[in-house]
């Protein structure tokens, strides 16, 4: 696992946009796993921005969401398929077909999360995965106690993260109760995953995760089984991290390497 500690959640946006443009410049038409939440937004505005500017074309993305909630009207203003819509596809000019967002409104929610899991593997698997983490140690809404080797599948909502998300709706009581999140043996099959997190609030969970042992009680530690994840964080979110000065000296390490080699 590479750790960057960085000074500030904003230099994590830039840094998070750094990888992202990274794998589009080496595919154009990379299969994006996306989060939604506040923690990637400043990294989808730094995307925008630099397509905006045409130093990268992201239109040919085919982008997958974590999760979304179930039962809210289609359109919901606080739904993940249009918080995506305003964040991301409208901003860098996505052809909104290519935002695939499981569909927590359909009556078979079964087959809503089967026909998900069946579209990422037609689309040839998620190449990158872009995760926040939940201050319980979620990704996705895999909340503590689920399988490490789960599937897309609906999930209730521990009452952390419904209290924790009442921000993004009018009343604590407007959240629903259950989502169609992908599983954490999902976004295991993705190719490279990059986690994003900022602020203290996130410290303990970061600790656990990327330190910690791993177990289901904070389901991000799992991605400690996989090959290729980068965590990028601020020094809020790195506040618990034992081995801080380690992570910077290969860091710096690494850039020496690059610098060398250019
Ligand atoms: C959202 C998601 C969640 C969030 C997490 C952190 O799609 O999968 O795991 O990433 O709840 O949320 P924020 O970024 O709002 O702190």
């Amino acid at each position: 696992m590479e750790v960057l500690v960085l000074p500030t959640a904003d230099d994590v946006d830039v840094r998070a946009a750094d990888i992202v443009a990274e794998q589009v410049s080496r595919r154009p038409d990379t299969v994006l796993g996306v989060a939604t939440g506040s923690s990637p937004l400043g990294a989808y505005r730094e995307l925008a921005r630099r397509q905006a500017h045409g130093l990268l074309d992201l239109t040919r993305l085919t982008c997958f969401a974590l999760d979304e909630y179930v039962g809210l009207p289609a359109g919901h203003p606080s739904g993940y398929a249009a918080v995506l819509e305003r964040e991301l596809v409208r901003p860098i000019g996505l052809p909104p077909a290519r935002m695939r967002v499981p569909d927590g409104s359909r009556e078979d929610l079964e087959a809503a999360c089967r026909d998900y899991e069946e579209a990422v593997g037609l689309a040839g698997g998620v190449d990158l995965q872009i995760l926040g983490i939940g201050a319980n140690g979620h990704i996705g809404f895999n909340e503590p106690g689920s399988s490490l080797s789960s599937r897309t599948r609906v999930k209730a909502l521990s009452a952390r993260t419904r209290a924790d998300n009442a921000r993004f709706f009018k009343a604590p009581d407007d959240v629903p109760t259950h989502c169609i999140t992908q599983g954490l043996g999902t976004i295991l099959d993705a190719r490279r995953v990059l986690l994003v997190a900022q602020g203290e609030r996130k410290a303990a969970a970061v600790a656990a995760a990327v330190e910690g042992p791993v177990s289901a009680m904070c389901p991000a530690s799992v991605l400690q089984f996989h090959r290729a994840v980068t965590v990028v964080v601020d020094e809020a979110a790195a506040g618990q991290l034992a081995l801080t000065d380690y992570y910077r000296f290969v860091a710096e390490a690494k850039h020496r390497l690059r610098q060398e080699e250019r």
